[in-house]
């Protein structure tokens, strides 16, 4: 049989070299790609977008991945930790306006006290918004004992990306040490869904070194792993970072946010019912990418709560978009944004992945 876009489409089950054919797509084929993934995403979730309300609670982090902005060697940035009461402040925020859901994200720290402050924000949270929002955490690898006491003290999801799924490729991208291993970053996957959280993953699309396979790849972990959510976009190169150097490597800004457009579709595609998040990274390379996204099976979107004067110290790449933005203005756009590409904004619902309701 010949290979089109639409005999692989209609395959139950849709294997790697297919979705490396899709991931070639040029633009007439793609665009038939995106028309299938947004008649899947209507059909299996509904035409809506569910905020996240993303506070950026520390940009300490004890690790040094070659991509980003904030790792511990780069000393450009103003390191901070966001007060108790300024978390609350955010919380409160997405509480009275019905986000119904926030994300808290840091970088890696793996102290008692850490460990013991997000613990007791957990619970401060709660109380401070009568438990109405549901709570998304993003603060790396941690022990099996931190992450059940974190879903104890009432988080429910948690974002760790594998980053890449190719281990040779991660060796790459990471310092050789005990402390940056794709070994452990899997463990870490595995203690998550042991512990009862919904769990999300995701991996940097376009970087230097990775291959089209690879990203084929990284859509088979998701489906082989059964992952609930998945946050992915561009790789954006950044001036402080040892992989500055490869920047000649990587595709173009417009086929890496081409590229990230086709990895959101063919996953909704392969993975109908999970929660996929249009990213700022996508936006940051072209002001409608993150539209783009949606349209094409996205349904989750994370507008920037952290207090304005942090955000300026939490830039893990370059040109960052909205760093001066107050989340009133953010929503305003964002709700203008989404109402014109024709979908609408889950408010008050806390859009859980049905992915994961259906496993339970
Ligand atoms: N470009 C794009 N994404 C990046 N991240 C870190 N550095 C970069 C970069 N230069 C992503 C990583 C990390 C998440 C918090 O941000 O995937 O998991
Ligand atoms: Fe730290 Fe995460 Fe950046 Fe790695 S990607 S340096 S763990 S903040």
């Amino acid at each position: 049989m010949v290979r089109t876009v639409e005999n692989i489409l209609q395959k139950k089950y849709i294997a790697k070299d297919d979705i490396m054919m899709l991931l070639a797509l040029k633009k007439a084929g793609s665009e038939e790609l995106f028309k299938r993934a947004h008649d899947l995403k209507t059909a299996m979730v509904g035409r809506k977008v569910f905020f996240r309300g993303l506070i950026e609670y520390s940009n300490i982090c004890t690790k040094n991945c070659f991509y980003c902005g904030i790792r511990m060697d780069n000393g450009r940035y103003q390191r901070y930790t966001l007060s108790d009461e300024e978390v609350l402040e955010a919380a409160r925020y997405a509480s009275d306006n019905n986000f119904a859901s926030i994300v808290i994200q840091s970088g890696e720290q793996s102290s008692k006290a850490f460990s013991n402050s997000i613990e007791n924000l957990l619970r401060k949270i709660h109380s401070a918004t009568n438990s109405s929002l549901h709570i998304t955490l993003s603060l790396g690898e941690q022990t099996e004992e931190t992450y059940k006491r974190w879903y104890s003290a009432g988080a429910h999801r948690y974002l760790l990306r594998i980053e890449v799924s190719n281990p040779a490729l991660y060796a790459k991208l990471h310092p050789a040490d005990q402390r940056h291993t794709h070994l452990a970053r899997l463990a870490s996957l595995s203690l998550l869904r042991k512990s009862g959280f919904q769990v999300g993953t995701g991996v940097m699309i376009g970087l230097p070194f990775q291959t089209m396979a690879d990203l084929a790849d990284d859509l088979c972990f998701f489906r082989d792993f059964d992952i609930d959510m998945v946050g992915m976009g561009p790789y954006i190169e950044h001036e402080d970072t040892p992989l500055w150097e490869y920047r000649n490597l990587i595709p173009s800004a417009a086929e890496r946010v081409q590229l990230s457009i086709k990895m959101v579709a063919i996953l909704r595609i392969i993975m109908p019912d999970i929660n996929i998040a249009a990213t700022t990274a996508m936006q940051t390379l072209d002001p409608r990418g993150r539209e783009q996204a949606i349209y094409a099976g996205a349904n989750v979107i994370m507008p920037n709560l952290t207090p304005v004067k942090y955000r300026d110290n939490y830039l893990l790449y370059e040109n960052k978009p909205n760093v001066k933005d107050e989340p009133e203005e953010t929503r305003i756009a964002l709700e203008k944004h989404i109402r014109a590409a024709g979908d609408e904004i889950g408010y008050g619902e806390w859009g859980d992945s049905r992915h994961f309701i259906n496993r339970e």
